[in-house]
């Protein structure tokens, strides 16, 4: 039994959640992680559009009569995609909890929680955590600077980013960022999180719809396997580590690159080609450091029940065991 102010505050078993992620999560794979008593994230704009959306949702209550989430990123793009139609589609499909990430998310979390939807904000900075909090957000999940996606600008890695946000937010909070097993989770609420959220381990399960080869390739591939892209941009993304994001870096070094010099090798659409083709290095794929600690491509269940067995056993087993054997030498 593994309880903490985040099971407590979604209904859930276990402090685990599968984060927002594009093209992955779908119904299937969000069902198995609700399923195993974690927490899964539909994303919203995996969807073409505001319909498909609403009928993911109900593929997934299909799947699974325990609580799930959809993820709703806030993107800075030119032409942003119908938001408010998205959000309704996930207010009227009677989801209860949502996952925001990106950017201004107030008039969503306002939404939502005027319908009565329990809201976990992501961001990777402390000061983001506070100002989401003051917003009236449940929960936050706080991504260190390891993960895959977009770690900010700060550079901050979880060992401080975690206990500094910690000292400050006062609703139960998730660490994400780097983690993919049981040590991971203890190391998480020793620094004072309530919860992990994961996104790339879950990439690598049966559950989750990616060809074999991208799975493959993420257990194969050690924690030096990403490359930071658009930093020059400063809009930073962790992705693994292949020809097309060595490409993108390279262009980066020579200095004054505009996103339009790279446009064509991050398309979303070439990224979706390649994984859609299995090409590991067709295009940009999102991943993190914890590719070095993944090893294998378990059942979503087996996955979840590793992590919290590893983690009762670390908690109960070796640091019990150093609190009462330092305990009884000094007797
Ligand atoms: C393939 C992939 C796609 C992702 N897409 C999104 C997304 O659309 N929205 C979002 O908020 N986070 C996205 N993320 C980030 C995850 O939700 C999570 O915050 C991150 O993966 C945590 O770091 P980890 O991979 O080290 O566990 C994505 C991650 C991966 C691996």
């Amino acid at each position: 039994m593994l309880k903490t102010r985040f099971t407590e505050a979604f209904g859930i078993d276990y402090p685990i959640a599968q984060g927002g992620m594009q093209w992955v999560g779908r119904a299937p794979l969000v069902a198995a992680v609700a399923n195993a008593g974690a927490l899964g994230f539909i994303t919203a704009l995996t969807q073409p559009n505001p319909e498909a959306l609403a009928k993911e949702i109900a593929r997934c209550r299909d799947m699974t009569d325990k609580p799930f989430g959809v993820n709703l990123t806030i993107l800075p793009t030119i032409t942003p995609p119908p938001y408010a139609e998205y959000r309704r589609a996930i207010i009227e499909g009677g989801v209860k909890i949502v996952e925001t990430a990106g950017y201004k998310p107030q008039e969503h979390v306002d939404d939502f929680k005027a319908h009565d939807i329990k809201v976990i904000h992501k961001c990777t900075a402390v000061r983001h955590a506070l100002s989401a909090e003051r917003m009236g957000v449940d929960a936050i999940s706080i991504d260190g600077f390891e993960c895959a996606g977009h770690p900010g600008e700060d550079d901050i890695p979880g060992l401080i980013l975690i206990p500094a946000a910690a000292n400050k937010v006062k609703v139960p909070m998730l660490a994400s960022g780097g983690f993919g097993d049981g040590r991971g989770l203890v190391a998480a609420l020793a620094l004072g999180a309530d919860g992990i959220n994961m996104g790339t381990r879950f990439c690598v399960t049966q559950e989750a719809e990616i060809p074999e080869s991208f799975k493959q390739k993420m257990v194969e591939n050690d924690e030096r396997a990403t490359d930071l892209i658009f930093r020059t941009l400063h809009n930073t993304a962790r992705v693994m580590k292949n020809a097309v994001s060595q490409e993108v870096v390279a262009i980066e070094k020579r200095g004054g690159a505009k996103f339009e010099d790279v446009q064509h090798l991050v398309a979303g659409k070439r990224g979706l080609a390649a994984m859609e083709h299995g090409d590991t290095d067709g295009g940009i794929w999102s991943a993190g450091m914890i590719q070095g600690l993944i090893n294998d491509i378990p059942t979503v269940k087996e996955l979840v029940d590793r992590i919290v067995a590893e983690a009762e056993e670390i908690i109960d087993g070796r640091l019990a065991q150093m609190v009462h054997r330092y305990a009884e030498a000094a007797q």
